[in-house]
């Protein structure tokens, strides 16, 4: 049996989508609010966890593997291998905020983010030196109440900032999410892992070109 673990929502169902391509069938995937489930010839159970708690699965070896957004392993940087990208849960990690928002010349910011540690390395190496305001979610909330100057986050559809009068301001790296396997899993498990693996890599990938 090999465990995955799995982002709950768009990337779970992205995933499923991939692993039916290679015939492995979750049949009572969204069916309920189960978070463990097996594939019809209990080959292979998906956890579905939060997104970044997905790493968390991996590297405690609960999970032998994941599918997780590069946002994450940029941000926390976990003890696992990461390796190969998928061709799914593509986005972009960007800086945003009001339109004409200055960002060059700049000696000081204010940022607030989901991604942390993102955003430091990103206005470091603009050297302008950044203060961070971290939160969980509906980061657009930050420039609106003027909380802080601009955010770091990413953009999919562009509906969000569109919706609330924001704009991308400066688009820092493209995001994707990539497989990802314990690394002691990866040798003791490596007959069952492999195969497996094998099959997700021939579907077209995304990512890293
Ligand atoms: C993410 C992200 C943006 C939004 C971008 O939030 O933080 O808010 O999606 O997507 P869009 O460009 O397609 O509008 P999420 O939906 O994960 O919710 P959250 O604010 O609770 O983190």
């Amino acid at each position: 049996m090999i465990k995955i673990a799995l982002a709950k929502g768009r990337v779970a169902s992205e995933a499923v989508k991939l692993f039916k391509e290679i015939g492995i069938e979750f049949s009572d995937y969204d069916m309920n609010r189960k978070l463990i489930l097996r594939d019809s010839s209990n080959q292979v159970e998906i956890v579905l966890v939060k997104p970044s708690d997905t790493p968390i699965y991996v590297e405690n070896g609960v999970c032998d593997c994941g599918i997780v957004g590069k946002d994450i392993l940029l941000e926390d940087n976990p003890d696992v291998y990461r390796l190969f990208p998928l061709n799914i849960g593509k986005c972009k990690m960007c800086v945003c905020g009001f339109k004409g928002e200055r960002i060059e010349g700049r000696k000081t910011i204010t940022a607030a983010s989901k991604f942390t540690n993102i955003a430091k390395n990103y206005f470091d190496s603009l050297g302008i030196k950044s203060k961070l305001i971290k939160l969980n979610g509906s980061v657009e909330l930050a420039p609106l109440l003027n909380m802080s100057d601009v955010i770091v986050d990413i953009v999919e559809t562009g509906t969000t900032l569109r919706e609330n009068g924001l704009d991308v301001l400066r688009e820092i790296e493209d995001i994707y999410s990539v497989f990802i396997v314990n690394k002691a899993s990866l040798k003791m498990k490596h007959s069952k892992l492999k195969p497996f693996m094998n099959q997700l890599k021939k579907l077209k990938l995304g990512g890293e070109k």
